[in-house]
């Protein structure tokens, strides 16, 4: 008997056809949207599941799904998934870490290089017809080269972010994480640890890296905003909830920062409508790990945590412990 399997999302018809050759599969190919009841009605009828982010696996969706062996998130972040209910159902739960870290990294700059520089806003005047003349002060913005590169959440991505600053673009690196990497990391990257406070109000552009949590809910709030240079950057690749959008966009529009880059944000695909409003900020759709190649990797990887798992008792990158 073959295990039923859904895959929540649409996902390469390569990677699709790999998951049929060991699973009855249930494809979402059409994109259909379902409610949270819909979502936890049709994973009742299956054993294992491809989720991404946006899928909820949590206390409410296990209860109806009695005969949930393992879920697979296409995603380095899974606070999507209630991982101790799932351990205590003896439901396996993996995720998508490595294959994505430099491709993140790529974007968190790209996005840091966009909002400093104004890449966005410049366009869109440009492309209103608004260009008539070359001023001196035309869409000056922050530097990047040189100045202060702060980053919160040392993870691997963090990392990543880090090397490019100092390295590529001779950053001055600080950053801050619940535990302090080992000297050796600390000097690849040419980062200092330092206080969350300091970090705040010393950096030209702020990264933001850190997992979601409840804990780190509103990490950047009104307060921390207010410690920031008024000439400060803030990226947010991170995850929606980390920032408090709405204080966020206040500060934006009185310009008690200069300008922020967002690719998460609280409730998305649903944006905060102040943060629509205001010229500051290059908004992009979650989207930081966006390269073909890194999603064929995040998928393939989903697929094999699956099929490792279903037919070996074992997952590739699980992130509990579980009996097959
Ligand atoms: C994307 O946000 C991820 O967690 O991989």
């Amino acid at each position: 008997m073959k295990h039923k399997i859904i895959v929540a999302c649409p996902i390469f018809e390569e990677v699709l056809a790999r998951l049929h050759e060991h699973f009855d599969v249930t494809d979402n190919q059409a994109n259909e949207v379902w409610t949270k009841a819909e979502w936890t009605h049709k994973l009742s009828q299956h054993t294992a599941a491809l989720t991404t982010g946006a899928d909820p696996v949590d206390a409410e969706v296990l209860a109806g799904c009695p005969q949930l062996k393992a879920v697979a998130n296409m995603a380095v972040g899974y606070n999507n998934l209630d991982v101790p209910a799932m351990t205590a159902r003896g439901i396996q739960a993996s995720n998508t870490p490595d294959v994505l870290t430099e491709t993140t990294a790529d974007f968190g700059f790209a996005l840091l290089m966009a909002t400093a520089r104004r890449i966005t806003e410049s366009e869109h005047f440009l492309r209103r017809g608004e260009w008539k003349q070359w001023r001196y002060d035309m869409f000056a913005g922050t530097e990047v080269h040189g100045s202060t590169l702060g980053i919160l959440g040392m993870g691997r991505i963090g990392q990543g972010i880090a090397r490019r600053g100092a390295h590529g673009f001779g950053m001055k690196v600080i950053y801050h994480n619940r535990s302090r990497l080992s000297p050796e990391a600390e000097s690849e990257c040419k980062a200092t640890y330092v206080s969350k406070e300091e970090l705040l109000k010393t950096a030209d552009h702020v990264v933001l890296v850190v997992p979601y949590s409840p804990a780190s809910h509103h990490t950047i709030g009104a307060a921390e905003l207010a410690h920031m240079k008024p000439t400060a950057t803030l990226i947010n690749i991170a995850r929606g909830g980390i920032v408090d959008d709405a204080a966020l966009a206040v500060a934006l529009r009185e310009r008690r920062i200069a300008a922020a880059g967002l690719d998460v944000f609280e409730g998305e695909p649903k944006v905060h409508p102040d943060l629509l409003t205001v010229p500051n900020v290059v908004l992009t759709p979650h989207i930081a790990s966006a390269s073909v190649t890194t999603r064929m990797a995040m998928a393939t990887l989903a697929a094999d945590n699956l099929i490792s798992y279903l037919t070996q008792g074992k997952s590739i990158t699980p992130l509990n412990t579980v009996g097959a």
